[in-house]
């Protein structure tokens, strides 16, 4: 079995889609609607049995994680309390001669995804300078390929400042990028070097920020008094009924609250099919934890993340560096078992410099999607910033009492204290100095708050920290969707060979379960039987009949829809081998290879590959 070229294999997975009906195009009579996508038959099961195992895995496999299933449109004062009213903004420019939107900070990616690019990079290979070549394209292909380009527009002028470059004394190599820049400038010296638009290579404007949250109004005026937002993630909620939860729930930090559902950004450049989309659906996990000064007091010492302490079961002595590992590793093995490999994943662990200013860590789970290793979760560990801020803006107290914690302060000796409050200290200064205090402002700030801090501690209350795994569903569909798909090659009797596609989806996650096929739909025994077993199988698993063509046939179109087994129900099924009444063939669709099962048997037999 072979499996295809990556770059042509999204366009197969995106044609097999529409084909088979896992994702349509939102609103395609009317021409489609750019960033949103419907999943058909195949799809919006796939969908249900990912969302499904993950609530499964994260909520009811757990004693220590409970649900939540909040609203889309929420106070607006939640999104200004959790910055996204005033931060959650991509830098977007609007290309001055085709006008379409771009996200600035995407162009670079998009460039080389445009044939005025790859035919650029074609005629100049390795940024080696072909300025008569150069000049006939853009006087032929050029003109329609990339009509705003500089040198589309003004060919002479702009390879002469090329030339200026090139053919200087002391010249470098030109980079690939600094090549687009050059032939997409008229005029260096007045503007400098220019990015070129991806869509048409014409100048772009300045990028400027674009809020994602799509707007509304509730109830019957449109006023400031009325505006609300379509959720950009489901995490606010979480933290906004966090009180409510842990109190009706009678869970016990830690725990967790999961919640699954539809999120809204207004991506200035959707793309890459569903990874990037306006509407897409998030499964997120906040794990609330005690902060380290508190798992200090009560068990002595806080265990050290290099120990490997978290490929274990949870303890009373893990800090947030423990519980973040212990995350990232949940959360690859949930990957692995709905049937991606660990090699297909790349752990990202953000630096320093690119954290928000709240974080202590984030990582990004990374996975090989065909167009190149992109984000597929996050898993951030936020200390108390969330519940903090909702704390501050709706003046209502997030804190939790912890008994143990008031006790065991009380025994600790005064050195310990001063260590802890110490380290609390620099690493708050540390805090406020990134936010932009200077260094007297920043050592009051973190002293003022250590004294706050230290006082709830002694009384044993707290703001829980957190650690946030957030998925994306519609990405990981994507991801399944290229890890399933291979092709086979088959060759019959006379000659003529075959390519024909098999998604190889885990079991668990498989749209279709078992496909039921009687061998031929015009003998009545075969079809009341086959139709015996379906009935039998349907309460347990999704079972799709089908007694249409002939038998290979119908084994390839299950094989295309994902479907892991095959049940033929034939005249042995019948009894014509007395020693084989009431069996069926079972086929398997990886293998190909069938074995025969009693009827019986069959529930038993799938139900645990299935589930
Ligand atoms: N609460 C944290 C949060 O929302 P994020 O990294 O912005 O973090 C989490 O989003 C996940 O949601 C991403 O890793 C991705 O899988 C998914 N996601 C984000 N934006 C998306 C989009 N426009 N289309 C599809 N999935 C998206």
């Amino acid at each position: 079995m072979s499996e295809p070229k990556e770059n042509v294999l999204m366009e197969k997975i995106v044609s097999l889609c529409k084909r088979r009906g896992f994702v349509f195009q939102s609103s395609e009579i009317y021409g489609g609607i750019n960033g949103f996508w419907d999943y058909g038959q195949l799809g919006a099961e796939l969908k249900r049995n990912v969302k499904d195992a993950w609530w499964k895995t994260i909520v009811h496999h757990r004693d220590d994680v409970a649900g939540l299933e909040a609203t889309i449109i929420m106070h607006p004062k939640i999104w200004e309390a959790s910055g996204h009213v005033a931060t959650f903004a991509d830098p977007m420019s609007t290309c001055k001669h085709c006008k379409k939107l771009v996200r600035f900070d995407q162009v670079w990616e998009m460039i080389p995804e445009n044939a005025w690019a790859q035919a650029i990079a074609e005629i100049c290979p390795d940024g080696l300078v072909e300025s008569p070549a150069l000049l006939a394209w853009a006087k032929g292909k050029g003109k329609h390929l990339a009509p705003n380009l500089a040198l589309v527009r003004n060919p002479e002028v702009t390879l002469s400042f090329l030339a200026a470059r090139v053919d200087a004394p002391d010249a470098t190599r030109l980079t690939t990028k600094e090549l687009y820049q050059y032939l997409a400038t008229e005029q260096v010296g007045a503007t400098g070097l220019q990015t070129p638009c991806p869509h048409c290579g014409g100048e772009l404007t300045a990028p400027r920020p674009f809020n994602l949250m799509f707007k509304s109004h509730y109830g019957p005026v449109e006023s400031d008094d009325n505006v609300c937002y379509l959720r950009p993630e489901t995490a606010q909620a979480i933290f906004a009924q966090f009180k409510n939860v842990h109190e009706t729930a009678r869970q016990k930090v830690p725990f967790g609250i999961g919640q699954m559902g539809k999120a809204f950004r207004n991506e200035v450049t959707p793309r890459n099919f569903i990874f990037r989309s306006r509407e897409f659906e998030q499964m997120e996990l906040e794990f609330f934890i005690k902060p380290d000064e508190a798992v200090e007091a009560l068990a002595g010492s806080v265990a050290k993340a290099s120990d490997n302490a978290w490929q274990g079961e949870p303890q009373a002595d893990w800090g947030w560096e423990v519980w973040h590992k212990y995350w990232v590793e949940q959360r690859i093995r949930f990957y692995e078992g709905i049937g991606l490999t660990r090699d297909r994943f790349e752990e990202y662990w953000q630096k320093p410099e690119e954290l928000a200013h709240y974080a202590r860590a984030c990582v990004d789970i990374l996975y090989k999607f065909p167009f190149g290793t992109q984000e597929l979760e996050g898993i951030a560990a936020r200390g108390d910033f969330d519940l903090s801020q909702h704390e501050k803006h709706s003046g209502k107290p997030m804190g939790v009492f912890d008994e143990e914690l008031r006790a065991a302060w009380g025994k600790l000796d005064e050195a310990k204290k001063a260590s802890m409050r110490a380290k609390f200290v620099l690493g708050k200064t540390a805090a406020f100095l990134k936010k932009g205090a200077d260094e007297t402002e920043a050592a009051q700030q973190a002293e003022a708050e250590a004294t706050v801090y230290f006082d709830k501690l002694a009384k044993g209350q707290y703001i829980p920290h957190v650690i946030e795994p957030s998925a994306g569903v519609d990405r990981l569909i994507l991801a399944l969707l290229a890890d399933a798909y291979s092709e086979l090659t088959t060759t019959d009797e006379k000659g003529k060979t075959e390519t024909r596609v098999v998604m190889k989806f885990h079991p668990r996650i498989a749209p279709v379960k078992v496909g039921i096929f009687p061998l031929l739909k015009n003998k009545p025994e075969l079809v009341a039987k086959a139709k015996e077993v379906r009935d039998l199988l349907r309460p347990h698993m999704t079972v799709f009949y089908d007694d249409g063509g002939a038998i290979g046939r119908r084994y390839a179109r299950q094989d295309e829809a994902g479907t892991p087994f095959g049940l033929t129900i034939d005249f042995d099924t019948l009894g014509e081998k007395p020693e084989l009444l009431d069996t069926v063939t079972l086929r398997d669709r990886d293998t190909q290879q069938q074995t025969r099962v009693a009827i019986k048997d069959l529930a038993g037999l799938l139900l645990p590959k299935v589930r």
